[in-house]
Protein backbone atom coordinates (compact mmCIF):
# COMPACT_ATOMS: atom_id res chain seq x y z
CA UNK A 1 0.00 0.00 0.00
CA UNK A 2 1.32 3.12 -0.91
CA UNK A 3 1.70 6.34 1.76
CA UNK A 4 -1.12 8.29 0.25
CA UNK A 5 -2.85 5.10 0.15
CA UNK A 6 -2.63 4.43 3.80
CA UNK A 7 -3.02 8.10 4.49
CA UNK A 8 -6.40 8.16 2.60
CA UNK A 9 -7.16 4.78 4.46
CA UNK A 10 -6.50 6.73 7.57
CA UNK A 11 -8.87 9.51 6.86
CA UNK A 12 -11.45 7.17 6.17
CA UNK A 13 -11.38 5.49 9.48
CA UNK A 14 -11.41 8.74 11.30
CA UNK A 15 -14.47 9.91 9.83
CA UNK A 16 -16.06 6.14 10.03
CA UNK A 17 -16.74 5.99 6.11
CA UNK A 18 -13.99 3.12 5.11
CA UNK A 19 -15.43 1.69 2.13
CA UNK A 20 -17.91 4.00 1.07
CA UNK A 21 -16.50 6.49 -2.09
CA UNK A 22 -18.53 9.45 -2.58
CA UNK A 23 -19.34 9.64 -5.95
CA UNK A 24 -19.83 12.90 -7.22
CA UNK A 25 -21.66 14.86 -8.24
CA UNK A 26 -23.48 16.12 -5.28
CA UNK A 27 -27.14 17.34 -5.80
CA UNK A 28 -28.08 20.64 -5.83
CA UNK A 29 -28.14 22.62 -2.74
CA UNK A 30 -31.36 24.22 -1.74
CA UNK A 31 -30.76 27.71 0.22
CA UNK A 32 -33.18 28.99 2.54
CA UNK A 33 -34.04 32.35 1.46
CA UNK A 34 -32.53 34.40 4.43
CA UNK A 35 -32.09 38.05 3.51
CA UNK A 36 -28.82 39.04 3.17
CA UNK A 37 -26.94 41.45 5.18
CA UNK A 38 -25.42 44.12 2.80
CA UNK A 39 -21.56 45.02 3.88
CA UNK A 40 -19.54 48.18 3.51
CA UNK A 41 -16.23 47.19 1.63
CA UNK A 42 -12.90 48.85 0.92
CA UNK A 43 -13.05 48.10 -2.96
CA UNK A 44 -14.68 50.02 -5.61
CA UNK A 45 -18.12 47.64 -6.34
CA UNK A 46 -16.75 46.10 -9.56
CA UNK A 47 -14.78 42.85 -10.27
CA UNK A 48 -11.62 42.18 -9.46
CA UNK A 49 -9.11 42.11 -12.06
CA UNK A 50 -7.24 38.47 -11.48
CA UNK A 51 -4.48 37.30 -13.75
CA UNK A 52 -2.66 34.64 -11.67
CA UNK A 53 -3.16 31.61 -13.51
CA UNK A 54 -3.08 29.37 -10.40
CA UNK A 55 -6.63 30.59 -10.12
CA UNK A 56 -7.96 28.52 -12.88
CA UNK A 57 -11.83 28.61 -11.69
CA UNK A 58 -11.36 32.47 -12.73
CA UNK A 59 -8.72 32.60 -15.57
CA UNK A 60 -9.24 29.19 -17.30
CA UNK A 61 -12.72 27.98 -16.37
CA UNK A 62 -12.99 25.86 -19.20
CA UNK A 63 -9.88 23.65 -18.65
CA UNK A 64 -9.86 20.12 -17.09
CA UNK A 65 -7.68 21.55 -14.31
CA UNK A 66 -11.02 24.04 -12.92
CA UNK A 67 -12.86 21.11 -13.71
CA UNK A 68 -11.56 19.28 -11.52
CA UNK A 69 -12.16 21.85 -8.51
CA UNK A 70 -15.37 21.59 -9.99
CA UNK A 71 -16.13 18.02 -8.82
CA UNK A 72 -14.07 18.75 -5.40
CA UNK A 73 -16.89 21.30 -4.90
CA UNK A 74 -19.55 18.48 -5.68
CA UNK A 75 -18.26 16.03 -3.58
CA UNK A 76 -18.55 18.83 -0.59
CA UNK A 77 -21.15 19.98 -1.19
CA UNK A 78 -22.79 16.52 -0.86
CA UNK A 79 -21.30 15.76 1.90
CA UNK A 80 -21.66 19.46 3.69
CA UNK A 81 -25.35 18.40 3.21
CA UNK A 82 -26.05 15.05 4.09
CA UNK A 83 -27.23 15.48 7.03
CA UNK A 84 -27.45 19.15 8.58
CA UNK A 85 -25.29 22.11 6.49
CA UNK A 86 -21.92 22.01 7.83
CA UNK A 87 -21.07 25.26 6.35
CA UNK A 88 -18.09 26.90 7.54
CA UNK A 89 -14.83 24.65 6.29
CA UNK A 90 -10.97 25.24 6.82
CA UNK A 91 -8.96 24.03 4.47
CA UNK A 92 -5.28 22.55 5.86
CA UNK A 93 -2.44 20.96 5.55
CA UNK A 94 0.34 18.98 7.26
CA UNK A 95 3.17 21.05 6.20
CA UNK A 96 3.71 24.35 4.77
CA UNK A 97 3.37 25.19 0.34
CA UNK A 98 0.99 22.02 -0.13
CA UNK A 99 -1.24 24.07 -1.95
CA UNK A 100 -3.64 25.32 1.15
CA UNK A 101 -4.70 28.63 -0.21
CA UNK A 102 -4.76 27.73 -4.23
CA UNK A 103 -7.24 24.73 -3.06
CA UNK A 104 -9.61 27.16 -0.63
CA UNK A 105 -8.97 29.67 -3.87
CA UNK A 106 -10.51 27.56 -6.11
CA UNK A 107 -13.14 25.92 -3.81
CA UNK A 108 -14.36 29.59 -2.82
CA UNK A 109 -14.52 30.35 -6.43
CA UNK A 110 -16.23 27.14 -7.29
CA UNK A 111 -19.22 27.64 -5.04
CA UNK A 112 -19.77 31.21 -5.58
CA UNK A 113 -19.85 30.41 -9.46
CA UNK A 114 -22.80 27.38 -8.99
CA UNK A 115 -24.66 29.22 -6.57
CA UNK A 116 -26.46 32.45 -6.22
CA UNK A 117 -25.62 33.34 -3.03
CA UNK A 118 -22.66 34.46 -0.80
CA UNK A 119 -19.82 32.43 -0.12
CA UNK A 120 -17.08 34.16 2.16
CA UNK A 121 -13.35 33.58 1.91
CA UNK A 122 -11.63 33.72 4.95
CA UNK A 123 -7.65 34.25 5.00
CA UNK A 124 -6.99 33.17 8.38
CA UNK A 125 -2.97 31.89 7.95
CA UNK A 126 -1.76 34.59 10.19
CA UNK A 127 1.77 33.62 9.49
CA UNK A 128 2.07 34.28 5.63
CA UNK A 129 -1.12 35.73 4.65
CA UNK A 130 -1.71 35.13 0.81
CA UNK A 131 -5.52 35.07 -0.62
CA UNK A 132 -5.12 39.03 -1.50
CA UNK A 133 -1.84 38.52 -3.28
CA UNK A 134 -3.42 35.95 -5.26
CA UNK A 135 -6.19 37.96 -6.21
CA UNK A 136 -4.05 40.77 -6.79
CA UNK A 137 -5.33 43.35 -4.30
CA UNK A 138 -4.09 45.25 -0.99
CA UNK A 139 -6.35 44.75 2.12
CA UNK A 140 -6.83 47.67 4.19
CA UNK A 141 -8.57 46.08 6.78
CA UNK A 142 -8.93 42.42 8.16
CA UNK A 143 -9.33 39.36 10.32
CA UNK A 144 -6.22 40.80 12.43
CA UNK A 145 -7.75 44.06 12.85
CA UNK A 146 -11.21 42.56 13.78
CA UNK A 147 -9.51 40.15 16.39
CA UNK A 148 -6.79 42.68 17.23
CA UNK A 149 -8.82 46.05 16.93
CA UNK A 150 -12.48 45.64 17.33
CA UNK A 151 -12.81 46.15 13.51
CA UNK A 152 -16.10 45.45 12.34
CA UNK A 153 -16.36 42.41 10.03
CA UNK A 154 -18.69 43.92 7.30
CA UNK A 155 -16.02 46.99 7.25
CA UNK A 156 -13.40 44.35 6.36
CA UNK A 157 -14.83 42.38 3.76
CA UNK A 158 -14.12 42.75 -0.03
CA UNK A 159 -16.25 41.66 -2.57
CA UNK A 160 -14.64 40.35 -5.30
CA UNK A 161 -17.90 40.44 -8.03
CA UNK A 162 -17.06 36.85 -9.55
CA UNK A 163 -20.21 35.57 -8.02
CA UNK A 164 -20.95 36.36 -5.03
CA UNK A 165 -17.26 35.61 -3.44
CA UNK A 166 -17.05 37.84 -1.17
CA UNK A 167 -13.27 38.05 1.26
CA UNK A 168 -12.01 38.58 4.55
CA UNK A 169 -8.85 39.72 3.90
CA UNK A 170 -6.02 38.73 7.11
CA UNK A 171 -5.50 42.55 6.92
CA UNK A 172 -2.35 43.82 8.84
CA UNK A 173 -0.07 41.49 10.45
CA UNK A 174 0.01 41.71 13.97
CA UNK A 175 3.13 41.19 16.01
CA UNK A 176 1.57 38.53 18.19
CA UNK A 177 -0.60 36.25 15.73
CA UNK A 178 -0.71 33.06 17.68
CA UNK A 179 -2.31 34.56 20.81
CA UNK A 180 -4.87 36.74 18.70
CA UNK A 181 -5.98 33.04 17.89
CA UNK A 182 -5.83 31.58 20.81
CA UNK A 183 -7.95 33.75 22.63
CA UNK A 184 -12.12 33.75 22.71
CA UNK A 185 -12.03 36.32 20.12
CA UNK A 186 -11.54 34.26 17.64
CA UNK A 187 -13.96 31.55 19.14
CA UNK A 188 -16.57 34.89 19.11
CA UNK A 189 -15.67 35.80 15.80
CA UNK A 190 -16.37 32.53 13.89
CA UNK A 191 -19.89 31.90 16.07
CA UNK A 192 -20.42 35.85 14.88
CA UNK A 193 -19.41 34.88 11.13
CA UNK A 194 -21.64 31.34 11.06
CA UNK A 195 -24.84 33.50 12.64
CA UNK A 196 -24.67 35.99 9.64
CA UNK A 197 -24.19 33.42 7.08
CA UNK A 198 -25.95 30.34 8.67
CA UNK A 199 -27.09 29.33 5.36
CA UNK A 200 -23.70 29.75 3.36
CA UNK A 201 -20.40 29.06 3.04
CA UNK A 202 -17.51 29.77 4.81
CA UNK A 203 -14.04 28.77 3.55
CA UNK A 204 -11.59 29.68 5.96
CA UNK A 205 -7.48 29.22 5.01
CA UNK A 206 -5.37 28.42 7.44
CA UNK A 207 -1.67 28.01 8.31
CA UNK A 208 0.07 24.07 8.19
CA UNK A 209 -1.45 22.43 11.33
CA UNK A 210 2.64 20.71 12.17
CA UNK A 211 4.03 24.32 12.16
CA UNK A 212 1.81 26.38 14.53
CA UNK A 213 -0.67 25.56 17.21
CA UNK A 214 -3.31 27.71 15.83
CA UNK A 215 -4.82 25.89 13.31
CA UNK A 216 -5.56 23.10 15.82
CA UNK A 217 -7.89 25.38 17.66
CA UNK A 218 -9.17 27.37 14.32
CA UNK A 219 -10.25 23.40 13.69
CA UNK A 220 -12.44 22.66 16.85
CA UNK A 221 -14.00 26.30 15.19
CA UNK A 222 -14.97 24.63 12.04
CA UNK A 223 -17.54 22.23 11.01
CA UNK A 224 -15.58 20.57 8.79
CA UNK A 225 -11.44 20.08 8.04
CA UNK A 226 -10.64 19.76 4.03
CA UNK A 227 -7.01 18.22 4.33
CA UNK A 228 -4.53 18.89 1.40
CA UNK A 229 -1.60 16.24 0.73
CA UNK A 230 0.95 17.66 -1.73
CA UNK A 231 2.72 14.70 -3.71
CA UNK A 232 6.19 14.43 -2.79
CA UNK A 233 5.77 16.89 0.19
CA UNK A 234 4.53 15.84 3.76
CA UNK A 235 5.06 11.04 4.40
CA UNK A 236 3.28 9.83 5.58
CA UNK A 237 4.30 10.50 9.69
CA UNK A 238 3.32 13.93 9.11
CA UNK A 239 0.13 13.30 7.64
CA UNK A 240 -0.98 11.22 9.97
CA UNK A 241 0.36 13.75 13.37
CA UNK A 242 -1.14 16.29 11.27
CA UNK A 243 -4.50 14.59 10.88
CA UNK A 244 -4.49 13.38 14.64
CA UNK A 245 -4.12 16.95 15.90
CA UNK A 246 -6.93 18.20 14.06
CA UNK A 247 -10.48 17.87 15.47
CA UNK A 248 -12.11 14.60 15.52
CA UNK A 249 -14.18 13.99 12.86
CA UNK A 250 -14.27 17.08 11.52
CA UNK A 251 -12.29 15.59 8.64
CA UNK A 252 -14.39 15.70 5.03
CA UNK A 253 -11.71 14.79 2.71
CA UNK A 254 -8.24 14.68 1.43
CA UNK A 255 -7.20 16.58 -1.58
CA UNK A 256 -4.25 14.86 -3.33
CA UNK A 257 -2.33 18.16 -5.09
CA UNK A 258 -0.02 18.51 -7.51
CA UNK A 259 -0.04 14.87 -8.39
CA UNK A 260 2.23 13.32 -11.56
CA UNK A 261 -0.13 11.15 -13.44
CA UNK A 262 1.00 9.31 -16.19
CA UNK A 263 -0.06 9.92 -20.24
CA UNK A 264 -0.83 7.32 -22.42
CA UNK A 265 2.54 7.55 -24.39
CA UNK A 266 4.82 7.07 -20.84
CA UNK A 267 5.83 10.41 -19.95
CA UNK A 268 4.48 12.82 -17.49
CA UNK A 269 2.35 15.70 -17.61
CA UNK A 270 3.50 18.84 -16.40
CA UNK A 271 3.07 17.80 -12.54
CA UNK A 272 1.34 21.50 -11.48
CA UNK A 273 -1.28 20.34 -14.36
CA UNK A 274 -3.27 17.42 -12.76
CA UNK A 275 -4.81 17.97 -9.22
CA UNK A 276 -6.58 14.70 -7.89
CA UNK A 277 -8.56 14.20 -4.59
CA UNK A 278 -9.88 11.36 -2.62
CA UNK A 279 -13.08 11.15 -0.30
N1 LIG B 1 -2.55 22.65 -7.98
C1 LIG B 1 -1.42 23.33 -8.16
N2 LIG B 1 -0.91 23.48 -9.39
C2 LIG B 1 0.22 24.14 -9.57
N3 LIG B 1 0.96 24.73 -8.62
C3 LIG B 1 0.50 24.62 -7.39
C4 LIG B 1 -0.72 23.94 -7.08
N4 LIG B 1 -0.90 24.01 -5.76
C5 LIG B 1 0.14 24.71 -5.27
N5 LIG B 1 0.98 25.07 -6.25
C6 LIG B 1 2.27 25.80 -6.11
O1 LIG B 1 2.61 25.84 -4.74
C7 LIG B 1 2.66 27.21 -4.29
C8 LIG B 1 2.10 27.28 -2.91
O2 LIG B 1 0.71 27.07 -3.00
P1 LIG B 1 -0.22 27.64 -1.86
O3 LIG B 1 0.08 29.07 -1.61
O4 LIG B 1 -1.61 27.27 -2.19
O5 LIG B 1 0.32 26.73 -0.67
P2 LIG B 1 0.01 26.88 0.87
O6 LIG B 1 -0.14 25.49 1.39
O7 LIG B 1 -1.11 27.80 1.06
O8 LIG B 1 1.37 27.51 1.36
P3 LIG B 1 1.64 28.22 2.80
O9 LIG B 1 1.80 27.08 3.78
O10 LIG B 1 2.91 28.95 2.56
O11 LIG B 1 0.46 29.06 3.09
C9 LIG B 1 1.89 28.01 -5.32
O12 LIG B 1 2.30 29.34 -5.39
C10 LIG B 1 2.20 27.25 -6.57
O13 LIG B 1 3.43 27.64 -7.07
MG1 LIG C 1 -1.29 29.56 2.14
Amino acid sequence: MSRIEEALEKAAKMRGTEGKAVKGPGAPLAFPQAPLHVYQHPLPNERLKVKNPLLVSITAPQTSVAEEYRKLKSLLVKITTADRFRNTLMVTSALAGEGKSITAINLAVSLAQEFDHTVLLVDADLRKPSIHKYFGFEPKLGLADCLARGADVGDALVKTGIGKLSILPYGKKSESPGELFSSSKMKNLMAEIKGRYPDRYVIVDTPPVLLFAETRTISTLMDGVVFVVKERAADLKDVNNALAALEKNSLLGIVYNEAVNESHNGHYHDYYQHKQYAW
